[in-house]
């Protein structure tokens, strides 16, 4: 699905030689070394990757003990999966759904690691529309569902679809293509060439991508020809589905990002599975549910780390010679002491709210204008936009932001029929079990807990929708046109149905779970702080916290370190999510932990 989130991505070449500066080890392995102790704080993709990567680079060279400290009570942060109606039949992404080929670490490590990423394509609803882009009024862009009249598959490959771009944009569709295509050329460089860099924007200087995140994507599509109503009504169609938010604010880089996403895939079984295994292949030891709140660094140079864990307080002491925080950094909850006087945690976070649900009913056309019979015009994946007259810079963020759509997207993710689709496992996705050994009556034993058997045709659709807000029973029984819905309770219907004049009012606030099971017979909520806010910029935070560039030494009577202690804390505290600023995505949290891992192994080694 090409609207869906992925990027662009390099060659990864290793920089250094691995036998270079033997000698030099910090380590000497002469003396039967105490192993070199490594704190890694969030396994989400930026601290999964971290550990894989100090494992992969150090491998011969010094014994090295990982051990990684994770809040929740599972790996992978904002890349987690949940099953919809509770049936491990149905995963789908809560947080982070598509990478794409050139995602090369995460492309490569589904291989090595056996897993099978598929793009899915699903049989559709019928609906005439595969996607549609709506402005709060009207839809002003469709792809068709051109199966038929192509003979083609997927969507941009239609020659009707092309065709239709061609018409109503011009050549903007080809000159996004090649300004993408120079910006990709220069971002390959940060795996390659440039790689690993010890400052963010050093890096984006040396490759020639700083003006670019310098300007916003309008200016950016403007000099380069692309037209602004192609800008509004695709571009920043995805930059509303991928980032929840306009383009008015939003830098250059990132909206090339937006529309490098065609041949996304996903994880058959969830993206997760990714980190998880990559903290397994790191040998590392886990924490789980330990949330941290205190990095101590000594003036001998090591760490501790004071978590709590199942409701206690607890502090690691064993003395570590490198943290790593690979989670953004919330002054709240986590002290670092002493107190570096530059501090991470300037960068804006999206407060996003995702509702999963599954319902036997398709959306209500009279909520997108159209006529109420007009149910196959309604497509499978509504993107929004903002209307023609609007000035995006008065809006604002968030619920102001959105404009009059009021929600950011809503995908119908797949279509499932309860009674008869059959369980297979991930692990025969990915061609670890062979399928003809899997025909099982247990396989075929997992109903839900909540969705009685029915007939046959207990056809149920999965969706899912991005708003700035939770949404409300009001706003779904609008959405879906429930008001004269037998099951609908007195209550709800006297509130949301009487009056004509409470379109998409979200004032009302009913929770979802009031909506009966008949219609809404399964739904999860989650609010994420789910990215920054990607304004143009060309200042970034540091990797290494204690020698930021900005750093001034720490103030001597907070914690009785003194100067010359603290200059030697250099290496000594890493920090991955200045990544996010630039780029927000898996791969981004992931390269930057690569990144950090080879700065980390370089100077152990003594080649930093
Ligand atoms: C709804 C949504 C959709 C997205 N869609 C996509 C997509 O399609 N494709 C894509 O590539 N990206 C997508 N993203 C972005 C992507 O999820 C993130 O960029 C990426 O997962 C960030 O990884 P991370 O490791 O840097 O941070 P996180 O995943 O946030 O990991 C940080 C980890 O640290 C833990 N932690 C935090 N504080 C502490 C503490 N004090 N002690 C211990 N542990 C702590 C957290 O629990 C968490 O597990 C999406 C994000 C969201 C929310
Ligand atoms: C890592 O160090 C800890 C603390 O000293 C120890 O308990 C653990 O066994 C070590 N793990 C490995 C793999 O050496
Ligand atoms: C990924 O695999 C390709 C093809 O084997 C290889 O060229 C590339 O260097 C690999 N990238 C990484 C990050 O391992
Ligand atoms: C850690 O646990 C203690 C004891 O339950 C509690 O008082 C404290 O607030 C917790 N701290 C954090 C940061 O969660
Ligand atoms: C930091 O954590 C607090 C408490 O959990 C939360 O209210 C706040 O929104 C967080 N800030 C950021 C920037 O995430
Ligand atoms: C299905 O699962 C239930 C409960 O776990 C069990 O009692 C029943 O025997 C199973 N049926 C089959 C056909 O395996
Ligand atoms: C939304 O509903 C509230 C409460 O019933 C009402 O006061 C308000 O006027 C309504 N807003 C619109 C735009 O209809
Ligand atoms: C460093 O300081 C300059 C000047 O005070 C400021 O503009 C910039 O944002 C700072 N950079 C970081 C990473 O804090
Ligand atoms: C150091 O910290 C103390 C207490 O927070 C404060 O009063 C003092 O002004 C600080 N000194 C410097 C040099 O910043």
């Amino acid at each position: 699905m090409w609207h869906m989130l992925g990027f662009l991505l390099g060659l990864l070449v290793l920089c250094c030689p691995t036998t270079a500066n033997a000698e030099q080890t910090v380590l000497d392995s002469a003396q039967s070394p105490q192993p070199y102790r490594i704190a890694i704080i969030g396994a989400g993709a930026a601290g999964s990757s971290t550990a894989y990567h100090i494992r992969k680079f150090a491998q011969h060279d010094v014994p090295i003990n990982i051990t990684i400290f994770e809040a929740e009570n599972h790996i992978g942060g904002r890349t987690t999966t949940i099953n919809a109606l509770n049936d491990p039949r149905y995963p789908v992404e809560l947080g982070a759904s598509i990478f794409v080929e050139i995602n090369q670490i995460l492309y490569n490590a589904t291989r090595e690691f056996g897993l099978s990423a598929t793009s899915r394509e699903d049989e559709g609803t019928g609906s005439a529309y595969d996607l549609g882009v709506w402005d709060g009024a009207n839809f002003v862009f469709t792809l068709s569902n051109d199966d038929e009249r192509s003979g083609l598959k997927g969507t941009l490959d239609g020659w009707w679809n092309i065709a239709k771009i061609i018409w109503r944009y011009g050549l903007s569709a080809f000159r996004l293509q090649s300004i993408r295509n120079s910006v990709i050329g220069r971002f390959l460089r940060m795996y390659d060439d440039a790689f690993p860099f010890q400052d963010l924007g050093e890096v984006l200087r040396e490759v020639d991508l700083l003006p670019v995140t310098g300007q916003t994507g309008p200016e950016l599509l403007k000099a380069a020809g692309v037209g602004e109503r192609f800008s509004r009504e695709v571009i920043q169609a995805s930059s509303r589905v991928n980032y929840a938010q306009n383009l008015a604010d939003f830098h250059g880089l990132e909206t090339m990002v937006c529309m490098s996403t065609e041949g996304g895939m996903s994880v058959d079984g969830g993206n997760w599975r990714i980190f998880d295994r990559m903290v397994k292949e790191a040998e590392a030891g886990i924490h789980l549910g330990a949330k941290v709140h205190r990095v101590e660094t000594l003036p001998n140079g090591k760490s501790t780390i004071s978590y709590n864990k199942s409701n206690a307080h607890q502090i690691d002491e064993s003395g570590f010679d490198v943290v790593v925080l690979a989670a953004p950094y919330n002054s709240s909850w986590l002290t670092l002491s002493p107190s570096p006087s530059w501090k991470p945690g300037k960068v804006d976070y999206v407060s996003l709210h995702v509702t999963l649900f599954t319902s036997p009913f398709r959306p209500d056309p009279a909520f997108f204008g159209l006529k109420s019979d007009q149910d196959h015009l309604v497509p499978d994946t509504i993107l929004t936009t903002l209307p023609p007259d609007t000035d995006p810079d008065s809006l604002g963020r968030g619920v102001h932001g959105v404009g009059p759509t009021t929600f950011w997207s809503l995908s119908t993710l797949r279509t499932i029929n309860p009674t008869t689709d059959t369980y297979i496992p991930p692990s025969v996705l990915s061609g670890h079990i062979p399928a003809e050994n899997l025909i099982s009556p247990t396989n075929n034993n997992l109903t839900s807990p909540i969705w009685p058997r029915r007939a046959p045709n207990d056809k149920q659709y999965v969706y899912k929708i991005f708003s700035p807000a939770p949404l409300t029973a009001e706003y779904l029984i609008d959405l879906f046109g429930w008001c004269t819905h037998p099951s609908l309770p007195e209550l709800l219907r006297r509130d949301d149905c009487t009056t004509t004049t409470n379109h998409h009012n979200t004032s009302k606030h009913h929770s979802i779970s009031t909506i009966p099971h008949a219609l809404l017979p399964w739904h999860h909520e989650k609010q994420w702080n789910s990215y920054p806010y990607m304004t143009p910029r060309t200042d970034f935070e540091c990797f290494d916290i204690y020698s930021c560039k900005n750093y001034t030494a720490p103030n001597a009577t907070d914690s009785g370190h003194d100067k010359a202690a603290a200059t030697a804390w250099k290496g000594k505290l890493y920090y991955t999510s200045p990544m996010e600023a630039f780029i927000s995505a898996m791969e981004a949290s992931a390269l930057s932990g690569r990144n950090i891992a080879r700065l980390i192994v370089d100077r152990l080694e003594g080649r930093n």
